[in-house]
């Protein structure tokens, strides 16, 4: 099939470690309807198992992110039907996904739209993104962690704030927030810096990776004490991989280290 008709169109960086997942519905500003997040997790399911791919990017279009779960799609839904389909559950596998994933923002990053940026590891925008949580003004609440994974980025204040008014943020304050870590300059694109900090991660050996992200990840869900546990057990753990020989020995030996993933 055409891209024209692909709702996520996969492609690859120059050097082949990381994958570029582009939301593609642009008529409805990336509305998130459930053909367009199955075709997402597809794709996502394909990078996990690909061994030689690294870190993952997810972008929308330059004036849109993505508009939030699809409102025509939702407006005449029951409880039974969302109950029993557990409607919006399956935006959770792209929190279990164990590869980097590096979110690039431009434009509106909205209710759905924002809560699926802020499941990236790390977050890149333009300075005149706009993100909010906009649900109040449609009568519901944020349904895919806006409520749980705004308040632990930035704050009750701020996220109640957000979800109860629907106010909008943009990019510089989002940054100031704490909402995402690297703001572009005016002009520059957000995919490609996306790209670079993806390339950047994705040269360094997979193992430490795969950990530094699940241990920054159990902070947000285990008490302090466990938390620290996890981190120790991790950090120990890497001593028995080659790279942490090859990372230690070149530092040493004043070379530049040979990763191997082992
Ligand atoms: N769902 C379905 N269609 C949407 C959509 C959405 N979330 N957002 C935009 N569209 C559609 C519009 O209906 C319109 O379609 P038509 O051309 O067929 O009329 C098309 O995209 C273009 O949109 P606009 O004409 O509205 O464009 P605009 O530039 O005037 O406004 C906007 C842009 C401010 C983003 C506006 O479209 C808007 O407010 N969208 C809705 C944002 C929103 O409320 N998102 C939250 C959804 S609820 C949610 O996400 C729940 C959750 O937590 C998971």
């Amino acid at each position: 099939s055409s891209s024209a008709d692909q709702l996520v169109i996969p492609t690859r960086s120059d050097s082949n470690k990381v994958a570029i997942l582009t939301l593609n519905r642009p008529k409805a500003l990336n509305a998130l309807s459930t053909p367009l997040f199955k075709a997402l997790n597809a794709e996502l399911e394909k990078l996990e198992e690909d061994d030689g791919v690294r870190a993952i990017v997810i972008t929308g279009g330059e004036k849109v992110f993505a508009a939030g779960a699809d409102i025509k799609e939702m407006k005449d839904k029951e409880f039974a039907e969302a109950y029993t389909t557990n409607f919006l559950g399956s935006w959770n596998r792209l929190a279990s996904i164990r590869k980097p994933i590096i979110g690039a923002v431009a434009g509106y990053a909205l209710g759905g739209g924002c809560e699926l940026a802020m499941l990236s590891d790390i977050l890149i925008c333009t300075p005149n993104a706009v993100f909010a949580q906009p649900e109040i003004t449609l009568g519901i609440i944020p349904g895919m962690g806006g409520s749980q994974r705004l308040t632990s980025l930035v704050g009750k204040a701020r996220a109640m704030d957000m979800v109860l008014t629907g106010r909008k943020i943009d990019g510089v304050t989002a940054e100031r927030w704490g909402l995402v870590s690297r703001v572009t300059r005016e002009g520059e694109s957000v995919v490609q810096e996306a790209v670079k900090v993806a390339e950047t991660v994705a040269g360094f050996g997979r193992v430490a990776v795969q950990a530094g992200k699940e241990a920054v990840n159990g902070s947000l869900d285990l008490p302090l004490e466990q938390g620290l546990r996890l981190e120790r057990r991790l950090f120990q753990q890497l001593f028995a991989t080659q790279d942490q020989k090859e990372g230690m020995s070149a530092f040493a030996e004043k070379r530049k280290p040979s990763w191997t993933n082992k």
